[in-house]
């Protein structure tokens, strides 16, 4: 899982190779590299870690080709060091590569008997020695690579550069994404279109199965056969792109903060002013529909087990929620014709893009609720609900999920209306929640002197447990994911009601647990699990509301009260201390916060 860039430029080509992979580092940062021609040959530099390794190798051992291609690893096969780095070399043939080759073995079998040397443990290698075996067997470059393609199972995006052409740059794709750029005299090629941003703003994306051979004068579309194909350019407003840390030590930090702000407008899209929930797009009748699906990863598989809560109480829709890995292998009963939603900050990830066409397949409408729009999945999708969280370079998620909260309560308030299941004066009562959430969130960002002070005692643990009941058991599972993320402390997320079938054996005086327990309808019981945690000395730190804290009146737990509000918008409201206990942890233990280590902020593997 990686990013690739290529360029066949005007001038020479590291600047914007490196500059275009700044922007792909969210895919991974195990390792980078670039190799451009010069005079005909191939020349590569690599370094092991982030790009700015790869940058001091290039200051000191500068590449003065005008064209070339580049990559930022996320290790998947072979180990994060320099042989194992992208560009490979073979033979006047370099590649880099995003994806896994599954037959690697085979193949490299079948080469090593015919006497390849390999120089990685990759996947990736396999594929430059097939192509540059075609070439020594007499092929020209692009059908050498029409003739390896078939040969390879799995996912790829791929570049290549041909010793002695120093006007051709070759792009094909299977299942990971890849989109050109058009520039006057010079032409690129890139894992996305955000990547391409300083170069041009004009893209086309391949399909499936496409390949791209690019020149300074032209880029021209080929299927396997050798067939010409049409894509289409369109041009792409980057404004909203440029990305600063502004005050903050961390991108993270920033993005917690940036919260109230980008909910709130994520918000408006979708609240009319008459107080209702109007999506624009949505040409779904849910009166017709028994079945929602819910699918993602990650943080934002989160945000969809919360909705699910919300899509069976304000739509008595039942919700089929998965992780995206498991969906798409599943033998899911689909029912015709319902509604299948996506869940994704990046709209990239590799499982959730697959399960997404595996609905399509089985005839469900495929609505996605994502933040990046020129993504694949916004463009795979029937109907596209953008969360306008804005960039999020923080590889934890924080503001794309709560903005995926924001769009998902008012899909789920949408449905109940049309289902007629929800009146008008329900549906005014909750607008009128919703409209308050960035107050709300604001109000929990006056916790952070508070947090910090708790987060000093976590940062000492090695293990924590989050609890919850209700939506705040997603919460629970968000708040341990945010905490491992960025800390490294080994966290837990339970439905606070389990506790007592199995983790309460673990309680001690050194395993802090979170309980989420506003006063919601399971408040009582969270408290009886929290009783049962202060009856084997393990300390508690109670995350609730004014109400709740009153309640709960306990000497034995260090308490986070936010203010009353409504049920429905309380989760948008607790997730941001949560995000600020993890936070402050990190910063306290010196972690690599907005890059953690082994994490990708996209992964585009399965
Ligand atoms: C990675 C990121 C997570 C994210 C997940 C799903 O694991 O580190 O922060 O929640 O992928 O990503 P997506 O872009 O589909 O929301």
């Amino acid at each position: 899982m990686c990013g690739i860039v290529g360029v066949v430029g005007r001038g020479p080509a590291s600047a914007p190779l490196l500059d275009a992979l700044r922007r792909l580092e969210y895919r991974g940062y195990d390792s980078a590299g670039i190799a451009t021609l010069e005079a005909g040959s191939l020349t590569r530099r690599r370094a092991v870690g982030k790009l700015a390794n790869l940058k001091s190798r290039l200051d000191s051992e500068p590449l003065s080709g005008r064209i070339g291609i580049g990559h930022t690893r996320w290790a998947t096969h072979g180990r994060p060091d320099e042989n194992n780095a992208h560009p490979h070399m073979v033979g006047g043939v370099a590649l880099v590569h995003n994806g896994i080759i599954e037959n690697h073995r085979e193949l490299r079998n079948e080469l090593k008997a015919a006497g390849a040397h390999f120089t990685s443990e990759t996947d990736s290698e396999v594929v430059a020695h097939l192509v540059s075996r075609e070439r020594k067997n007499g092929c020209e470059p692009v059908a050498a690579v029409r003739k390896v393609l078939p040969r390879l199972n799995g996912t790829f995006a791929l570049a290549f550069l041909f010793e002695g052409h120093e006007n051709l740059l070759i792009g094909a794709r299977k299942g990971s994404p890849l989109a050109v750029g058009y520039g006057r005299g010079e032409m690129f090629l890139g894992s996305d279109a955000i990547s391409l941003a300083p170069l041009t703003d004009v893209v086309a994306y391949l399909e499936d199965g496409d390949l791209a051979v690019l020149t300074r004068e032209q880029i021209e579309f080929l299927d396997v056969n050798g067939e010409r194909l049409h894509r289409a350019s369109a041009k792409i407003a980057f404004s909203a792109l440029a990305v600063h840390k502004g005050e903050h030590r961390h991108f993270m930090a920033k993005e917690i903060h940036e919260q109230p702000k980008v909910v709130g407008q994520t918000l408006a899209q979708y609240i009319d002013r008459n107080r209702t929930i109007r999506l624009p797009s949505v040409d779904v009748d849910f009166g017709t529909i028994d079945r929602v699906s819910i699918v993602a990863c990650g943080t934002a598989f989160y945000a969809g087990l919360i909705a699910k809560y919300w899509f069976e109480r304000y739509a008595k829709l039942p919700v089929e929620i998965d992780i995206a890995s498991e969906f798409r292998y599943r033998d899911v009963p689909f029912g015709a014709g319902n509604l299948a939603i996506f869940v994704s900050q990046s709209g990239e990830t590799a499982d959730t893009l697959a399960s997404l066409e595996f609905a399509k397949t089985h005839g469900q409408r495929v609505l996605s609720v994502v933040n990046v729009q020129t993504s694949t999945m916004a463009r795979a999708s029937n109907i596209v609900l953008p969360t306008l969280a804005g960039p999020e370079i923080g590889v934890a998620s924080t503001k794309a999920f709560t903005c995926q909260l924001a769009t998902l309560i008012c899909i789920a308030i949408a449905a109940g209306r049309s289902r007629g299941v929800l009146s008008a004066e329900d549906e005014s009562s909750l607008v009128r929640g919703l409209a308050e959430i960035p107050s709300y969130m604001a109000r929990a960002l006056e916790l952070e002197p508070k947090v910090h002070e708790l987060a000093r005692k976590i940062s000492t643990a090695s293990d924590a447990l989050f609890i919850g009941r209700g939506t705040n058991y997603p919460l629970a599972l968000e708040g341990a994911l945010k905490l491992k993320e960025v800390t490294y402390i080994h966290a837990e997320g339970y439905a606070a009601g389990e506790l007592k079938h199995g983790p309460i054996a673990l309680i001690d005086k050194n395993l802090p647990v979170i309980v989420i327990a506003p006063s919601d309808r399971t408040f009582e019981k969270a408290m009886s699990n929290t009783q049962e945690v202060i009856a084997r000395g393990g300390p508690i730190i109670l995350l609730t509301d004014q109400k709740g804290a009153s309640l709960a009146a306990s000497s034995a737990c260090s308490v986070l009260e936010l203010p009353d509000m409504p049920q429905s918008v309380a989760p948008l409201a607790l997730a941001v201390p949560l995000q600020l206990l993890a936070y402050h942890s990190a910063a306290i233990l010196g972690t690599d916060v907005d890059q953690p280590r082994n994490l990708a902020k996209s992964v585009t593997v399965e």
